[in-house]
């Protein structure tokens, strides 16, 4: 079972298909379902701090050499560049992809009447560029505007976009993440943004995954367009895996369960390996929150997801506004 790995877009970066994730590691709150049992509720720093190790090091061994990171995921930054630097890894072997436009505001806590606070100015920009830059150093080659939507204002600020195409021109790539039921025409509109000639974002991350499929058509014009393109959250944020236990996703549960076992495979192996077949995702990240859910995720590499596997999990399809409610009501643990 070997990872493979391609070109990310028209970028000139080289990326590993599967990525990990560090939301789930860098910071003791998260909304996925059962975070607070993978960190045995144990906060300690140095105790999360050698949890997300023994991740990025079960990571690597299984092959994967893209990390995503943000500065709102806690403590994601500090931990993911200390590792790197310990085990003495080379930046021309690995991408590093962070985010900027959140703030953490958790103060450590499960808890928080503020987990991160959103703000896509310029000042913001700045002030995380130089966070992330000192954390990351010549590893991180992708700064990401994190969860980019048309209120946010960031798509028609201008400051911040000839910004963008300041950190672009020093050998940066550009990138852009969205979230929720408008992700295709945020993206189509986002694509189409030049400054001085230039095309600022060449990079999109976006949530596709085996029960929101909306924005497919979408990342497929960025893809031709020569856009790298990640997949997040391709679990649904753990409905997509055995721990599932939702009285309403039973049958949804049993099908993906019969399909799985169908291809020798998990379910997490099973919604991953969809991701995969989609030939405009360049990167599919794995949220693996233990070393065992690693194990489980690049399983995905085993048994391709063909057409007749597909349409017989083509049911599980919701709609966007069904999808991204129930997201919206998922809880930090
Ligand atoms: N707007 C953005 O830019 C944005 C938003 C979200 C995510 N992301 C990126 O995408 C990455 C992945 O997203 P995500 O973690 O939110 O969602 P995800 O990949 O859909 O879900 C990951 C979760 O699924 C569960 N899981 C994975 N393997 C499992 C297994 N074998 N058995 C049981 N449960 C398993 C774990 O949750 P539990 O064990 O906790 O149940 C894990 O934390 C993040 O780390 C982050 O880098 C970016």
């Amino acid at each position: 079972m070997a990872i493979t790995a391609r070109p990310l877009g028209a970028t000139g970066l080289t990326v590993t298909r599967m990525g990990i994730g560090m939301a789930a590691l860098g910071r003791p709150g998260y909304i996925n379902l059962n975070h607070a049992t993978d960190l045995g509720r144990d906060y300690a720093v140095d105790e999360m701090r050698e949890h997300a190790w023994s991740v990025l090091d079960a990571a690597w061994a299984a092959g994967i050499r893209y990390y995503d990171a943000a500065r709102s995921y806690g403590r994601s930054e500090e931990f993911l560049g200390a590792w790197l630097r310990a085990r003495g890894n080379r930046p021309d072997d690995l991408v590093v992809g962070s985010k900027w436009g959140y703030t953490y505001t958790a103060g450590w806590k499960v808890e928080a009447s503020q987990h991160e606070v959103k703000d896509h100015t310029l000042p913001v920009l700045q002030r995380q560029w130089q966070e992330s830059r000192n954390a990351l150093g010549r590893y991180l080659k992708l700064y990401q505007v994190h969860s980019a939507t048309f209120d946010s204002g960031v798509l028609t600020n201008a400051e911040v976009l000839r910004e963008l195409v300041h950190l672009k021109m020093e050998g940066v790539v550009i990138g852009l993440t969205l979230s929720g039921v408008a992700q295709g025409a945020t993206l189509r509109s986002a694509m189409n943004i030049v400054v001085d000639g230039v095309r600022v974002f060449d990079c999109v991350q976006a949530t596709w995954n085996l029960l929101e499929q909306s924005a497919g058509a979408a990342l497929a014009e960025a893809h031709a367009a020569g856009m790298g393109v990640l997949v997040k959250e391709a679990l649904a944020n753990g409905r997509l895996t055995l721990r599932n236990h939702e009285p309403a996703f039973v049958e949804q549960r049993n099908l993906l369960v019969q399909e799985a076992s169908k291809l020798n495979t998990t379910v997490d192996g099973l919604a991953l390996a969809a991701v995969l077949a989609q030939p405009w995702a360049d990167i599919v990240l794995s949220g693996a929150a233990t070393v065992d859910q690693l194990y489980s995720n690049v399983r995905a590499f085993e048994y391709p997801v063909d057409a007749a596997a597909a349409a017989a999990l083509a049911p599980l399809v919701e709609t966007p506004q069904v999808y991204w409610a129930t997201r919206a009501a998922l809880a930090w643990n």
